[in-house]
């Protein structure tokens, strides 16, 4: 077993199937090339047999990215799986990915199918897939509110019929942490021809779980984590792409674990999604959001200027940020101010400075965000300068 996870990337997929996130085809063919630059192992592209639309643009991918493998998802009826079969066939790397539900609830009320007859479906569909291509993965889904012994019993069928990825997706965000990592090691112990598939998990994010599910399941066994740019997906959304990759690259002290993303492409592709679906990131969203890297506490400010290990534990420029941000507002402290002025071109006393500190948490009381004009005209009022141009005001203090 290697110990570099793969990262199967379904914003595409699962992302886009959550309100407001649709996407065109040349927004989808421009987040695709975006996602092989982060180096992602699998590119889920779509759901061939939804649309017309989706099987061109499913097709349109697997034309034009060469490193990723490009995944067309599909139930596990005939004419899903001629149709995924036909978006991918021009990949340089196909993957065909079929799915069926195991939970109890979802035979009785959504398929009416027995557990007989799923594990059937299964073995059929994956015979199917496997004639067209030769990666082929099968997700159970549901499957953390399987019955485990049933599950066992599925995955078996599934990787003697030639799967060689079985997922295992904690489909309603339904699971615990070391429950999840407890299925996955009873799959483990269990299914006797495991270590002939690699074991994927794809977790959502209903109790705010995913990613800590995914964690607890990488411990126990899984090779592959689905995820998601920005965390977007069904519902909740699914287990956050940049969260689960900084996790691993920040605490490799605990995780001997690695992943083959460029983690320096991560804000640039949380960027361009936000960008194409026009729904910003909400501000304290881990790794990517406004306030990953912003400090406004002036114990933090000055913290993070004498040394940002003191405040971050990852540098924003290791997820490809250019640097990180001061924000003044009411805690700032007259060091974070100072040094603010200074980048904006101000020299000033230690007077000057004491003052401008007066006006800026007077003003912050008002409006919570002190901004760089209104730092100019703070400094334009104390130096009587009635058009401020920084460096010639500038007084040299
Ligand atoms: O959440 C889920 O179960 C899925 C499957 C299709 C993998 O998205
Ligand atoms: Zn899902």
């Amino acid at each position: 077993m290697s110990n570099q996870i793969k990262i199967f990337d379904t914003t595409l997929r699962d992302g886009e199937q959550s309100p407001g996130y649709s996407m065109n085809e040349s927004e989808k063919l421009r987040l695709a090339r975006q996602l092989e630059k982060l180096g992602v192992d699998i590119i889920e592209a779509g759901f061939p047999i939804a649309s017309e639309g989706d099987f061109q643009t499913v097709k349109k991918i697997a034309e034009i990215i060469t490193e990723s493998s490009v995944a067309g998802l599909c139930r596990t009826t005939d004419l899903d799986i001629e149709t995924a079969a036909k978006a991918v066939e021009k990949a340089a790397k196909p993957r065909i990915h079929t799915f069926i539900a195991t939970s109890d609830i979802h035979m009785k009320y959504k398929l009416c199918k027995s557990r007989d007859e799923v594990v059937e479906s299964t073995i059929h569909a994956v015979e199917k897939a496997r004639s067209y291509c030769d990666d082929v993965e099968f997700s159970a889904e549901d499957a953390s509110r399987s019955d485990p012994e049933f599950l066992y019993r599925v995955f078996e069928a599934a990787i003697s019929a030639g799967a060689t990825t079985i997922n295992v997706p904690d489909t309603v965000g339904y699971a615990l942490p070391w429950e999840f990592g407890e299925l996955i090691k009873g799959i483990r112990e269990n299914v006797p021809n495991i270590s002939d598939a690699v074991l994927s998990v794809h977790c959502h994010n209903d109790l705010g779980l995913a990613v800590a599910n995914s964690l607890f399941a990488v411990q126990n066994g899984a090779e592959q984590v689905e995820c998601t740019i920005n965390g977007i997906g069904e519902r909740a959304g699914n287990a956050s792409l940049e969260e689960i990759v900084m996790a691993i690259e920040t605490r490799k002290n605990n995780m001997d674990f690695t992943t083959g993303v460029n983690t320096r492409e991560i804000y640039p592709a949380s960027q361009l999604l936000a960008e194409i679906t026009g729904k910003g990131v909400q501000p304290n969203k881990a790794i990517v959001g406004d306030n990953a890297f912003a400090h406004e506490a002036g114990i933090h400010q000055h913290g993070v200027l004498k040394n940002p290990l003191c405040y971050e534990i990852m540098t924003p420029e290791s997820v490809g940020l250019t640097c990180n941000k001061i924000v003044i507002g009411k805690h700032s402290g007259r060091f974070a101010l100072g040094k603010k002025l200074e980048d904006m071109g101000y020299k000033l006393s230690k007077d000057e400075l004491n003052s401008a500190y007066k006006s800026v948490t007077r003003l912050a009381d008002e409006k919570k965000i002190v901004k760089d004009h209104d730092l100019t005209s703070i400094m334009s009022m104390m130096r009587n300068q009635p058009n401020p141009e920084p460096q010639k005001m500038a007084s040299g203090g």
